[in-house]
């Protein structure tokens, strides 16, 4: 387990120009009440905003990232409506969320995902992969097959940039319903992963978890001892909920 403890917000599509004022209050809690040595916040938003946020949180110990990017392996080019990496790297962003669910959903392939990560680490950005099963394949116990495969092809053309990928484990049935695996099963699989990026990977991956976090849960997620941070969707827009989080974590 690494010692910082990531608490990560993805608004996926939310967010007005506004709303990054619930940022700044998560800032200002940050700088009264944490001490910046034990963790690391990051604010993945809608392309819309990543520059307005950026430049407002310039000084703040805040990170901000993306949502995905361009899975063309260019830095430039005719693609209408795409975003690269070589752009986000332009307006500051630091992360980039990769191979999220609802991304993959829609039919980002391992090929594209690949891609992806390799013109993300291209230009320093740092990667957030998400991986995770659905219902039937964790009812018909196949969670563990589906997520090395995902993170086989994520990873296997990505060896050398292993240091900048940070992997999300989201269980998909989890995501926004509220429901969250209990502790036994997340311990049993964060340690097979990380046995997995060890023995295929020699990769001591940081290791987060995503799917309903929320001030409630997150006392009892406190004590998975392989977790290394949390993903957070509709717990992070509002800033209340989300300082809830970080206040439940660390009292
Ligand atoms: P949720 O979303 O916290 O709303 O379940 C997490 C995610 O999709 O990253």
């Amino acid at each position: 387990m690494h010692s910082k403890k990531y608490f990560i917000a993805n608004w996926k599509m939310n967010g007005l120009k506004k709303d990054l004022n619930q940022i700044l209050k998560v800032e200002n809690f940050l700088k009264k009440k944490v001490n910046p040595a034990s963790l690391n916040c990051i604010f993945c938003l809608p392309y819309t905003i990543l520059g307005l946020a950026v430049a407002i949180l310039k000084l703040s110990k805040i990170k901000v990232g993306s949502q995905d990017l361009s899975s063309e392996p260019f830095d430039f080019g005719a693609f209408t409506g795409q975003i690269s990496s070589k752009m986000l790297k332009d307006l500051n962003c630091k992360y980039t969320i990769i191979g999220h669910s609802e991304k993959r959903s829609f039919g980002d392939s391992d090929q594209e995902i690949n891609i992806k990560i390799n013109m993300a680490v291209k230009n320093n950005l740092k990667v957030i992969l998400c991986v995770g099963e659905n219902l039937n394949e964790y009812k018909n116990k196949n969670s563990f097959t589906k997520v090395k495969r995902q993170l086989y092809y994520a990873l296997n053309k990505n060896r050398k940039h292993l240091n900048n990928i940070i992997i999300a484990y989201e269980p998909i049935w989890s995501i926004g319903t509220g429901v969250i695996p209990n502790n036994n099963y997340l311990n049993s699989f964060f340690y097979k992963i990380k046995k997995y990026l060890n023995n295929e990977f020699k990769f001591n991956a940081l290791l987060l978890y995503g799917g309903s976090v929320s001030s409630k849960n997150i006392k009892d997620l406190k004590k998975l001892n392989l977790c290394d941070g949390f993903l957070i969707g509709g717990a992070s827009l509002k800033s209340k909920n989300f300082i809830d989080i970080i206040k439940n974590y660390y009292n």
